[in-house]
């Protein structure tokens, strides 16, 4: 069992580091600091430029990973494992992560555990909650995925649907590039959408009616026709704003129930940086009141943060798994232990 453990997290464009102390036998471990530095390099081109990415992690990694070590009052003697995020993102931030993590792991004698993006999301919340534990429904939605999960361990992962074209996050993205927001484009939104009208635009919602998987390029291109059709666009915003959050979160959720329901469990996961949205936790909270707990991380631990990389690495070094020095970055990489999708009977959705 590692006691002190160094997380880093390069996967897009945080530059993040954590330090997670404690949690031998049946304690779990404390997140003793968590670092992490937004890019704004990326801002003026109103999306990430992988490149730029890179180049700006390795110039931070150094610094960001030496502040999570001090505010976390240990020394590097102490820190005897290092898990990084080696998939999946962009190629080549991943891999200044990796590449780092391997060095300061060789040079230390330390243990090292390549952790994939995606299973750092599901164990933000655990971070903060040590009761956490499955089984529970997940519902990840980041910048590049929306998946809905059938977690009945720790490491066991059924897909129950993803999206099958724009993830949830993207879409609030490309919208708030429609509406002349900036980038990221999901905070922009739910600055926006409280003071819009509800009921001056009613977009699709699509897919809702049946199944688990999602599909958001078409709610996209109405709220494109709508754009144009609009004669006073900064009169309009805040009601499209409204229109477009309410068409998503009303989706997500309605298939998160969907997903409790099928499985009968009483905690649902709300993972990744979409799980920011308090709108989404609030309506996840209201609809599913009196089936299941909704868990859902503070901000900063759902945003990508090594915490959370940190938090995933801990339960794989505790389970005896290692990398070794071949360890690399892939952009693709597979959510480990991920079983496909079996047929689940039609349910419907509690409200
Ligand atoms: O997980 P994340 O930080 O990066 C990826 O792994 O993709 O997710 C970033 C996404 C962006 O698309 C951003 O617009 C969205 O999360 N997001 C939000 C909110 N905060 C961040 N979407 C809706 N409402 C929010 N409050
Ligand atoms: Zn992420």
């Amino acid at each position: 069992m590692a006691d002190v453990v160094l997380g880093i997290e390069t996967s897009c464009d945080e530059t993040s580091a954590a330090v997670l102390v404690g949690g031998s036998g049946e304690r779990p471990p404390e997140l003793a600091s968590l670092v992490i530095l937004s890019q704004d390099v990326h801002r003026v081109f109103g999306g990430v430029v992988p490149e730029l990415a890179s180049r700006a992690h390795l110039a931070a990694l150094p610094a960001v990973v030496e502040r999570a070590r001090a505010e976390a009052g240990v020394s590097w003697s102490a820190i005897d494992a290092v898990a990084v995020t080696a998939g999946p993102g962009l190629v080549g931030a991943l891999l200044t992560g990796v590449v780092y993590a391997k060095a300061l792991a060789y040079a230390g004698d330390r243990a090292l555990i390549g952790v994939n993006h995606l299973e750092g999301h599901l164990f933000a919340p655990a971070v903060e909650d040590p009761d956490l534990e499955p089984p529970f429904v997940a519902l990840l939605v980041s910048g590049g995925h929306t998946l809905l999960l059938d977690v009945p361990a720790w490491g066991r992962y059924r897909l129950l649907g993803a999206t099958r074209d724009d993830a949830a996050g993207e879409a609030f993205d490309k919208v708030a590039t429609l509406l002349g927001l900036g980038y990221p484009g999901g905070p922009a939104i739910e600055r926006l959408a409280p003071s819009g009208d509800p009921a001056r635009f009613t977009f699709p919602r699509p897919m809702q009616s049946h199944g688990f998987e999602f599909s958001f390029s078409g709610l996209k291109t109405a709220v494109r026709h709508a754009v144009h059709a609009s004669a006073d666009l900064a009169r309009d915003r805040a009601d499209l704003a409204r229109g477009f959050q309410d068409a998503v979160l009303d989706v997500l959720v309605t298939k998160l129930a969907r997903a409790v329901a099928a499985t009968g469990y009483q905690t649902a996961v709300l993972g990744g940086g979409v799980a920011c949205s308090r709108a989404l936790s609030a309506l996840a909270a209201e609809r599913l009141r009196g089936h299941a707990r909704v868990a859902v991380a503070s901000p900063r631990l759902n945003a990508d943060n090594a915490g959370m990389i940190a938090r995933a690495g801990w339960w794989r070094l505790g389970r005896g798994e290692r990398s070794d020095w071949r360890l690399d970055a892939r952009a693709d990489l597979p959510l480990p232990g991920l079983e496909p999708s079996s047929p689940t009977p039609h349910i419907p959705t509690p409200r």
